[in-house]
């Protein structure tokens, strides 16, 4: 009698033979973050993109982290469970309006949130990512007026952070955050009235005005295993819950449902699934292809941003 290999052995089969490495985000599914070899928010992920010296990345996360995976470390294989793992942001902001911004206003900086096509980010002259926004921003000449891009929620909490009053801003959200109603924050709060909120700055002002702590996902998780509090009400995507409870197990976590779905689940991430990681490590498809010209031209911008202290 042959043993069948459950999917799970198969992925880590499929990852020694393809001398890859699993990099998954905070909002995946909690069985493919029990396999990855790093969990991480979109910085700390692009930043292990680019060390990684195997041949494979399997990117667990979305697309537009997949690009920049690839931008930052061109000669690996760069493959994601599912093509169609997007996100509401890279959606609301196409290339040609960026362009014909650029054009008309030559004297603004572009920073653009990672969070961006890698058309988008060719246009810009620094990223950034929710971990690092607020000194991306300080590190560019008061005198400079800037875009920022697409996030307004971000880009709305970056102008109140760093008294930027020069700085205008582009009208993209997060399908996930950007619908947290502050009155069910409101009433999560009554109901726990010792828990500590935290929040994902993509939420509305009205929602961040509430937050005892505002930052990435990871951040999110730093702090909530550092504080005293033993309950917190967390602002972002359920699948923060998988590491809460890894390095705070005995404290208590409450999510929030946003409007549209009940829950608080991001759909694009969601996409990505272990059958799907398996096959994409069998096939090496989806796989991440981009010109060379694009690559040269996209890397500048997050080197500048990976630059920032
Ligand atoms: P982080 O940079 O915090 O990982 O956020 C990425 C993201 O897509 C948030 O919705
Ligand atoms: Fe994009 Fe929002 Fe999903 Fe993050 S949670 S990937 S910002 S749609």
């Amino acid at each position: 009698m042959f043993a069948i290999a459950t999917i799970a052995e198969e992925i880590l089969d499929l990852k020694k033979r393809r001398r890859a490495i699993l990099l998954a985000h905070h909002y995946q599914e909690p069985e493919i973050q029990e396999l990855a070899d790093v969990v991480g928010d979109s910085l700390e992920l692009a930043r292990k993109a680019r060390d990684f010296s195997g041949d494979v990345i399997a990117f667990c996360g979305v697309w537009f982290m997949a690009e920049t995976a690839k931008v930052l470390n061109p000669n690996r294989i760069v493959v994601v469970p599912d093509r169609e793992a997007s996100c509401s942001l890279v959606e609301s902001c196409p290339v040609e309006p960026i362009r014909e911004f650029r054009g008309k206003h030559p004297d603004h900086a572009i920073v653009s949130y990672i969070n961006t096509s890698i058309e988008v980010k060719a246009e810009s002259d620094i990223l950034c990512t929710s971990r690092n926004a607020v000194k991306v921003v300080n590190s560019i000449p008061p005198e400079q007026p800037i875009l920022f891009l697409p996030d307004r929620n971000l880009g709305n909490y970056v102008r109140k952070e760093t008294g930027r009053e020069n700085m205008q801003i582009w009208q993209g959200s997060c399908i996930v955050h950007a619908t947290f109603p502050a009155r069910k924050v409101a009433e999560a709060r009554a109901e726990h009235p010792d828990a500590m909120v935290v929040a994902h700055p993509e939420c509305p002002e009205p929602v961040l005005a509430m937050a005892d702590f505002i930052g990435s996902t990871s951040a999110i998780i730093e702090w909530c295993a550092a504080s005293d509090a033993p309950e917190f009400i967390v602002m972002t995507e359920s699948g923060v819950n998988y590491s809460l409870a890894r390095v705070a197990p005995h404290k208590r976590f409450y999510f929030v449902a946003n409007e549209n779905c009940n829950c608080s689940e991001c759909p694009y991430m969601k996409l990505n699934t272990l059958e799907k990681l398996r096959d994409c490590l069998t096939s090496l498809e989806p796989r991440v292809e981009l010109s060379e010209e694009i690559m040269r031209r996209a890397l500048t911008p997050l080197e500048r941003m990976l630059a920032v202290k």
